[in-house]
């Protein structure tokens, strides 16, 4: 079964038949990311992605996850944004959320690094990997981004010296471009397995490549249903399924006539606190394709109930420029009941016999009544499960609706130039070699 969109909560604020009038428009934008006849063109390489994978490269996916699987106690998966976010939105949603206390396990851990430049992260990680089994999966499509090489370089040393050079290029696999950039120079040179990722994906759209798919796989979930379930959206939004039908269409045209209305941000709810880096990974996606050109919606995100202890007050009454998108998950995947309980000293005897997902799932009912009649659109999109299907659905459904929604507000949805700012005063800052004329001016601003 198929993710659904449930968008009668918007009504009060956008009529049926405005968003109906914009269908023409959004169909073209669909239409424009298969014909390559908009800007960003040579980025479209994820639209077909799914249904195109072949068995070949799940193959080779799959088999570098088991033989790193048989290396490994913990894998490292180092890279940052695109090349991070991804493949840790699906990991933690579909692992066991104690998944890291398990002694007994037939799966390595997975651990992050090279996200951030946190001295006592890298110092308290590789503590932890002093005495542990490990390898990396370094990731990095320019193969030059200063976090995740820091990471790198300080890992490689600890992994070649536990274990030795020769071992160590077993345990590491580079995901880089097919010939650009130091970490494609240093895996030749070290001989390291390496994965491609195309030129034609950047990196927020990738999480359906190499990036994405063999940490996940190496985490142990099926990445042939995840791709499953982005082919089915992928079918089910194509460039000739009408408007009215594809989902994609509709949830760019809302989003985008609400921040024509002053809704300037958007926040992505949900009510299980695995999705949290789903939406992180959302967050990037729209963020990174739309905050341009001096506009954009900006992407924000709670985790319910937990939020609406802090975050609810201002989502309530706060100023009336926001929209709520809600993942619900239709049938969690496991069942706990309230029991019965004879003093009922918590005066929670209402409750039992009752799923604790019946008592969230009111809390989410209760929760959309409150906020729309606060004042906050409401659009719901119900999966069925936490499962792989699921998600590669979901997966799909936001980026085609991201490709179409930044077309409809004018901007490119798959450039980034605005990440470069902070690298240059950064680079001007260490004194990077080729950065000296930033650097004059840098140290200027600051004596200034
Ligand atoms: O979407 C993007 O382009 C960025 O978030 C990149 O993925 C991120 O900066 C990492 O870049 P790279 O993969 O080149 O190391």
């Amino acid at each position: 079964s198929s993710i659904k969109m449930n968008i009668q909560h918007v009504y009060n604020w956008l009529p049926e038949e405005d968003i109906l009038r914009q269908g023409p428009t959004a169909t073209a934008c669909n239409q424009a990311l298969y014909d390559g006849s908009r800007e960003g063109s040579d980025f479209l390489g994820w639209v077909k992605l799914p249904s195109t994978i072949t068995e070949d490269q799940f193959k080779e996916i799959e088999d570098a996850a088991v033989s790193l699987r048989s290396a490994c106690k913990v894998v490292v998966v180092v890279g940052i944004g695109g090349s991070y976010l991804g493949a840790r939105a699906i990991i933690d949603a579909l692992n066991n959320s104690f998944d890291w206390l398990q002694t007994k396990r037939e799966r390595p851990v997975i651990v992050y690094a090279g996200n951030s430049l946190s001295e006592d992260y890298l110092y308290e990680l590789i503590k932890y990997l002093e005495d542990k089994d490990f390898g990396i999966i370094n990731i990095s499509k320019s193969g030059t981004t200063t976090e995740p090489a820091v990471a790198f370089r300080l890992l490689k040393d600890l992994l070649e010296e536990k274990v030795g050079k020769s071992e160590a290029r077993n345990r590491i696999i580079a995901i880089t471009d097919a010939e650009k950039g130091a970490l494609r120079t240093l895996a030749t040179i070290e001989k390291y397995k390496t994965f491609v990722i195309p030129d034609d994906i950047g990196g927020r759209y990738s999480v359906l490549t190499p990036v994405g798919l063999l940490p996940i796989a190496v985490a142990g979930f099926d990445i042939r249903k995840l791709v499953h379930g982005a082919a089915t959206m992928e079918k089910n939004t194509g460039a000739n399924v009408a408007f009215e039908y594809n989902l994609s269409a509709i949830y760019a045209v809302i989003r985008n006539e609400l921040y024509k209305k002053g809704k300037k941000i958007e926040i992505l709810v949900n009510y299980h606190p695995k999705l949290h880096y789903f939406a992180e990974w959302w967050k990037q996606l729209f963020g990174e394709s739309e905050g341009k050109d001096n506009k954009g919606i900006f992407p924000a995100a709670v985790d319910f109930t937990t939020d609406l202890h802090s975050m609810g007050q201002w989502i309530q009454e706060g100023e009336r420029t926001i929209f709520e998108t809600v993942i619900s998950i239709k049938e969690p995947n496991y069942k706990v009941v309230i029991p019965h309980d004879n003093q009922n000293l918590d005066g929670l005897n209402y409750l039992e016999g009752k799923r604790v997902d019946e008592v969230n799932k009111m809390a989410e009912l209760g929760t959309r009544i409150a906020h729309v009649d606060g004042g906050v659109p409401n659009i719901l999109i119900e999966i069925p499960k936490l499962d792989e299907e699921s998600l590669g659905q979901l997966i799909y459904f936001f980026e085609k609706a991201c490709g179409i929604s930044g077309y409809l507000l004018g901007v490119n949805p798959f450039n980034q130039p605005g990440v470069e700012a902070y690298k240059r005063n950064m680079f001007a800052l260490l004194e990077k070699p080729g950065y000296e004329e930033e650097t004059r001016a840098i140290k200027q601003k600051l004596s200034d």
